[in-house]
């Protein structure tokens, strides 16, 4: 069934259709980062998705997927539905999630994996705890973060299931990358990186220097445990410099749900509605977002919501990016648990 599932994943991948939906359950959070608004009033305000609304989504995506759904938020673990709705989402679809790491006991690790997760990933931007927690707006976050993927990755359920440590790459961590992955797989997990984007909000530029790119993939070819696409790690230093890497394929490759069904382009596009998942057919959206993909000439970020996908569908080293999407999804055996 699983095998099945990814298959027809592929089979959709290879016909460049839409693939990744970004999914923000809620926008409630407990920390107050730097590098994101979700926790301002503008957006706490803002209600959740139900278990019967995320029930009517996955019957509406039904005939078009499986779907690569990234669960985000806000703080995905703040909902108070969150194992009924992975569970629902996980059904039809692989399903991964990103979360901060607080709420992440051993039980609630062993439940995410049980309702059908294919991957988590754990935030962490800095190796200095105090840095981290300066950041994130939260004294404790770093050691939370840490605790959360010793559980995740001791109670998977699946060898296919994994745990990952991503980081958002800005102006002023490009030190902390390599103690980061090397952090990650002293402890068996996998690393990731995403670029920061401007786009969300009113925020100063963060952006690492230019040679950022090069950097990354030197850092890459000495730690196996780096499994970011490099195709999509090549391009950070391009997207400094020039501020922009067109075209976008958001609306055409993925697409956003909100909280209230509204569907966007992208997470940063979230003002511009292409309808409602609850409210519109499917066939609409899709005209809604295509016409709006076509129409925009954006390109101001590089984040992993378009960068992966772009690099594996439309980038130079084809062969090489599906190196490093094996090296990221790969079996990894089951481990006992630690007291
Ligand atoms: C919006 S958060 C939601 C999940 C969870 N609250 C967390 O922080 O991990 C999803 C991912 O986006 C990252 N992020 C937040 N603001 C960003 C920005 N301005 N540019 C790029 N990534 C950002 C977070 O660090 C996290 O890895
Ligand atoms: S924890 Fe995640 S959602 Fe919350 S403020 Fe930070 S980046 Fe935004
Ligand atoms: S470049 Fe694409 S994904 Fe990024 S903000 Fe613009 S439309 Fe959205």
């Amino acid at each position: 069934m699983d095998l099945l599932k990814r298959l027809r994943y592929a089979g959709r991948f290879l016909r460049k259709d839409l693939v990744h939906l970004n999914l923000q359950i809620l926008y409630k959070c407990n920390f107050t980062c730097k590098i994101c608004d979700f926790w301002q009033p503008r957006w706490q305000g803002q209600g959740m998705l139900s278990l019967d609304q995320t029930r009517a989504i996955v019957e509406k995506l039904k005939p078009e997927g499986p779907f690569l759904i990234s669960i985000g938020g806000g703080e995905p673990l703040l909902h108070p539905e969150i194992l009924p709705i992975a569970r629902e989402l996980s059904r039809d679809n692989l399903v991964v999630m990103i979360c901060n790491g607080w709420f992440m006991t051993r039980e609630t690790a062993r439940a995410i994996w049980e309702a059908g997760l294919y991957e988590v990933s754990i935030s962490v931007d800095y190796l200095d705890p105090e840095r981290h927690d300066t950041h994130r707006g939260r004294p404790g976050a770093h050691a939370r973060a840490l605790q959360a993927l010793k559980y995740l990755h001791e109670e998977r359920v699946h060898p296919h299931q994994r745990t990952h440590m991503i980081s958002v790459v800005m102006d002023d961590n490009l030190d902390d990358i390599e103690p980061l992955a090397q952090l990650a797989a002293r402890e068996g997990y996998t690393y990731l990186v995403t670029f920061h984007s401007t786009s969300r909000g009113r925020k100063e530029k963060r952006a690492a220097p230019a040679e950022v790119g090069r950097r990354l993939r030197e850092i890459q070819k000495r730690n196996p445990s780096f499994v970011t696409l490099r195709g999509y790690v090549e391009r950070f230093g391009e997207a400094d410099e020039n501020g922009e890497i067109g075209p976008c394929r958001a609306g055409i490759n993925l697409l956003n749900v909100d909280c209230n069904g509204n569907v966007s382009t992208c997470i940063d596009r979230l003002d511009d509605s292409c309808g409602n998942i609850l409210e519109d057919s499917f066939d609409d959206i899709r005209l809604q977002l295509a016409r709006r993909q076509k129409e925009s000439s954006c390109g101001s970020c590089w984040t992993s919501c378009r960068g992966p996908i772009e690099s594996l569908m439309y980038g130079k080293d084809r062969l090489g990016n599906l190196l490093d999407l094996h090296r990221m999804t790969k079996d990894v055996p089951l481990v006992r648990s630690s007291p």
